[in-house]
């Protein structure tokens, strides 16, 4: 690896086509890039904008010579080796179930924070979702590997575990053990030098009242939720193909909201999907009054190549998109500014993740995932990595300030 792209000989693109903006991103870059430094230079599309858009990609972009799915990454070595002696189109695109991606190669920058996928691709079929189609059928890792993982992790100093998967929920241990997701979270909690365990994404429909019975039994499974709902009518959500109404999810909110600790609760959501009424997007206002989610990531709907959802009739205008995004964003800032001033006072462990050299303060993560950045009295070298009680003395929309509460 070099510190600057220029100094590359191999320039490689990790790519997502969730939305188009994100895929055009890619492509805009790949020319600039070109155009400014890329004399010599060897250039690769790896991710999902690979598995999109295939062999399109050599003709939308002809300095490419490598294109490379992210079900091939396997493989990717014996593609280097083709690179490397001459091959100017070298690819990798097949979406093979049987390949696990279960690799000892990870390459883990945060010494503190691991990720571990346990399960790849997607058994649903949104309508407006392009994963189905880039990631293939659903294949879940053993938990004998997982936990295997989990343990060298945990050797090695890592202290916290985020399980990776497009829908974790529906994870099933494929060896004899068949532990399902609750047994899985569970057991990586019980991992001896591990501290917290996040996962994401649930699928609401895939969430079960195991999920929360089992974070309630051991507080090393964070105090926190995505839960993605998408949009808070029912009649979208049937258009959507989601597979829950909202009272369906609307249970769920409630299984956390009566547990046995306090959990935050956040979300996705998408604006303007075709068919969306204004009465529609008011029900979706509705439901952040009703839940009061701690934070949300909301995105106009964005069409996709080979969803359900393109040949869908009632197109939003993009105005209008525009509009109901903003106001979906004002109301849930005003919800977090309230929700987050209600923990002024309090005691919370963070993790601490980082400097503020600018601002003289440590960065810290709660359990719930929120940022509480905090300044500590003693000079000390680094607290990267420590777990601290950090008093909250201020709150804004999107983080709280405190300060270190313990000599160490
Ligand atoms: N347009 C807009 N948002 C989308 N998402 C997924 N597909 C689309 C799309 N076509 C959003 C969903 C999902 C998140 C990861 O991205 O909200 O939960
Ligand atoms: Fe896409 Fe998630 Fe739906 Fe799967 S469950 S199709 S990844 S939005």
């Amino acid at each position: 690896q070099v510190d600057e792209p220029e100094n590359a000989g191999l320039v490689l693109y990790n790519t997502c086509s969730i939305r188009d903006k994100a895929e055009q991103k890619v492509f805009n870059r790949l020319q600039n890039f070109k155009r400014d430094a890329g004399k010599g230079k060897i250039f690769g599309v790896l991710g999902c904008v690979a598995q999109q858009e295939g062999e399109k990609i050599f003709d939308r972009a002809p300095h490419v010579s490598l294109v490379c799915g992210s079900a091939s990454y396997p493989r990717f070595g014996e593609m280097l080796v083709q690179l490397e002696s001459g091959s100017r189109r070298v690819t990798g695109l097949s979406l093979d179930t049987e390949e696990t991606f279960d690799t000892p190669f990870t390459r883990r920058d945060n010494p503190h924070r691991a990720y571990i996928t346990i399960i790849e691709g997607c058994d649903k079929s949104c309508a407006y979702c392009v994963v189905p189609f880039t990631r293939g059928p659903e294949r879940s890792r053993t938990s004998e590997s997982v936990i295997n993982e989990a343990r060298g992790l945990a050797e090695r100093g890592f202290t916290e575990i985020q399980l990776l998967g497009q829908n974790v929920n529906s994870y099933r241990d494929p060896s004899p053990a068949g532990w399902d997701f609750a047994r899985l979270l569970a057991e990586v909690g019980r991992v001896r030098g591990i501290r917290r365990v996040r996962y994401t994404t649930s699928h609401p429909r895939d969430f079960v009242k195991a999920i929360v019975d089992a974070m309630d039994e051991n507080p090393v499974l964070c105090d926190h939720v995505h839960l993605p709902v998408q949009s808070g009518s029912s009649k979208v959500l049937a258009s959507m193909d989601r597979l829950y109404t909202r009272e369906e999810y609307m249970r769920r909110v409630e299984w956390l909201k009566t547990a046995r600790r306090k959990y935050s609760l956040t979300t996705d959501i998408i604006v303007g999907f075709p068919g969306e009424t204004d009465r529609d997007f008011q029900q979706t206002l509705d439901l952040l009054d009703e839940v009061q989610y701690d934070s949300l990531f909301s995105f106009k709907y964005s069409p996709r190549p080979n969803t359900a959802a393109l040949a869908m009739e009632n197109v939003v205008p993009e105005d209008e998109k525009q509009r109901r995004l903003i106001a979906l964003q004002e109301k849930q800032r005003a919800i977090q500014i309230r929700r987050n001033a209600e923990l002024i006072g309090g005691t919370q462990e963070v993790l601490v993740e980082g400097r503020n050299q600018a601002l003289a303060q440590w960065i810290g993560r709660t359990s719930c995932n929120r940022t509480l950045n905090f300044a500590h009295p003693e000079t000390v070298d680094s607290l990267v990595g420590r777990y601290l009680p950090v008093r909250v003395t201020r709150s804004g929309p999107n983080s709280l300030v405190g300060e270190s509460v313990t000599v160490v």
